[in-house]
């Protein structure tokens, strides 16, 4: 049986918790939803503390630790530091009005220095 992430489709940005611990942001996008790790690749800090604050009113996820940007949509980092990577993406499919894991994110998270 596949873990929920939410049971609602009303959101905007919300994170959720895998069973292994890492977290998942997810993000309504204008097609639908996004799920990526919530760690930057740069580095691999916390993007989100779960209260929608990566978010910015520019539409562009940040991550507060050394200012890269990505994109909602694609999770492409669009600006930010030397070796900035896209976000890690999470498999999700919709059932209903809620989003579920479809799969293991890849490659794991590396730990935040
Ligand atoms: S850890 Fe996110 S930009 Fe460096």
């Amino acid at each position: 049986m596949s873990q929920v992430l939410s049971d609602t489709l009303d959101f905007t940005i919300r994170v959720a918790r895998l069973a292994d611990d890492n977290e998942v942001i997810l993000l309504r996008v204008a097609d639908g939803v996004r799920a990526y790790l919530n760690r930057c690749p740069h580095a691999g800090a916390i993007l989100d503390l779960g209260d929608g604050s990566s978010l910015e009113d520019d539409g562009l996820l940040h991550c507060g630790l050394h200012g890269a940007e990505f994109s909602p949509e694609d999770g492409h980092c669009v600006a930010g530091p030397d070796g900035c990577r896209s976000l890690w993406p999470v498999p999700i499919r919709i059932e209903g009005d809620s989003v579920l894991l479809a799969g293991a994110p890849l490659p794991p998270p590396r730990a935040p220095r």
